[in-house]
């Protein structure tokens, strides 16, 4: 298999991590392809816990090239602290670490700007991280963008630095009121980052199609979800990258005919983190409970994620956009516990009935779900060794959403554990 790609089918949170952890043994090459420091993947495995913010969730697995692509931005203070904290636990980063030359660098200003944003914005505000990927990514598009490659040289790194702060700090203060930074402290502390990222830089797109080339696996690993996408998801309250398929390509520079399997990534119920539609979403006591078994607070922000029913209208399009060749349904063992579960597979808008995905915002919000009801399940199936030993009801429910988006289910995930995860036959 030469790229297989893991995308979020849903809007984030979908638990990319974990299968990417899974299937990291039997790839060459794991790549981060767009996003940055917003992402937050959760690895699980004996009593150990961690958050990947940007470097790939296959790091943990010796033998494993990571790749940080071009298409994702890096905050160089973020990612120096994340290799500190995973080389402390013991495993090591250097000679397995790839970093893009051509990724764009997130400043202090792009994420005092997006922070500013965010506040002038009030009440329409995106509920972004804060994490500067909007301001990061207007400047890659801007042509006036720092990358990786700019850290190495000192000097050509002290001018571009330094007009760059001083152009932010005009709108800083200008247009949003914000305080000025600190044009020496930064571009002081920056240009230490070149001996610090110096071992990792490489030319990834070289890298990676070399490693094509010569036979080896590559998995592609989104951030985010497909209903974030730029493009094509719930604009304006999206990232500001393309965390579906096609992405993979620009963000890691290999070609769409590498790519020979999909991988979408479904949580078994729907949440969402910041604000933007969300027809399925439950403000009743059930969200409350899936967010409190399924500990829906952000990985990154903290922030307690809106909980829903599964919604296939939405899957569907997702399913289109990216074709999916496989799907993995996480969290399974959540959804144990409640009597009856609803599956969205139909919007009502304006009285008539609709499969389709509206993406225009003022359609969307007019969209009422239509529910089919299933039966619940109970009982703990961390144990559960086949997917024969779930419980009927919880079968039935995967069938049913395999059935729908015309995709085969995969991998189960019921429980949080690398090993709690169950392949299909
Ligand atoms: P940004 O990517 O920080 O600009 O945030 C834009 C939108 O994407 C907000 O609604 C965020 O909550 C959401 N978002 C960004 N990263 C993630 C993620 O990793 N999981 C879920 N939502 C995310």
């Amino acid at each position: 298999m030469p790229v297989s790609v893991v995308i979020g089918a849903q809007w984030g949170d979908e638990g990319k991590g974990k299968v990417v952890d899974l299937l990291a043994p039997q790839v060459d090459v794991v790549a981060r392809y767009q996003g940055g420091a917003n992402a937050g993947h959760t690895i699980m495995w004996g009593d150990e816990t961690f958050v990947l913010h940007l470097i790939p969730s296959g790091i943990f697995h010796d033998g494993t090239s990571c790749v940080i692509g071009n298409g994702v931005v890096i905050d160089p203070a973020a990612i120096v602290e994340e290799i500190r904290q995973i080389e402390a636990l013991g495993y090591p980063v250097e000679d397995r670490l790839k970093i893009s030359h051509n990724a764009h660098l997130i400043m202090p200003y792009h994420k005092a700007l997006d922070q500013a944003r965010e506040r002038w914005r009030d009440a329409e505000a995106i509920g972004t991280t804060g994490r500067g990927i909007g301001p990061a990514y207007v400047d890659k598009f801007a042509r006036s963008g720092i990358r990786v490659v700019d850290l190495l040289d000192r000097d050509g790194l002290r001018k571009k630095l330094t007009a760059a702060i001083e152009e932010k700090n005009d709108i800083l203060s200008a247009v949003y009121g914000s305080e000025r930074l600190d044009v020496d402290a930064i571009v002081d502390e920056y240009v230490e980052f070149d001996q610090l990222i110096d071992p990792y830089v490489t030319d990834t797109s070289a890298f990676l199609n070399d490693a094509l080339a010569q036979g080896q696996s590559v998995l592609a690993e989104g951030a985010q979800g497909a209903l974030l996408d730029v493009d094509h998801g719930t604009y304006p309250y999206v990232t500001s990258s393309h965390p579906t398929s096609g992405g993979a390509c620009t963000g890691l520079g290999i070609p769409p005919t590498a790519i020979d399997r999909i991988i979408g990534i479904v949580k078994a119920y729907s949440t969402r983190v910041g604000n933007g539609p969300f027809p399925t979403e439950l403000t009743d006591e059930t969200g409350d409970w899936l967010r409190a078994e399924g500990h829906e607070f952000g990985a990154t922000t903290g922030r307690p994620r809106r909980c829903g029913w599964l919604d296939l209208v939405a899957l569907n399009y997702t399913s289109r956009l990216n074709g999916f060749t496989e799907l993995a349904i996480t969290k399974l063992d959540v959804m144990a516990g409640l009597d009856e579960i609803q599956v969205c597979t139909a919007y009502e808008i304006d009285g008539k009935t609709t499969t389709r995905f509206p993406t225009d915002l003022r359609t969307l919000s007019r969209a009422r779900p239509v529910y089919e009801t299933l039966p619940g399940f109970s009982g703990d199936m961390k144990e559960a060794a086949t997917v024969a030993d779930l419980p009927k009801a919880a079968q039935s429910y995967l069938q049913f959403v395999s059935d729908h988006l015309n995709v085969p289910i995969t991998t189960i995930g019921t429980g949080p554990k690398r090993e709690q995860t169950l392949v299909a036959a």
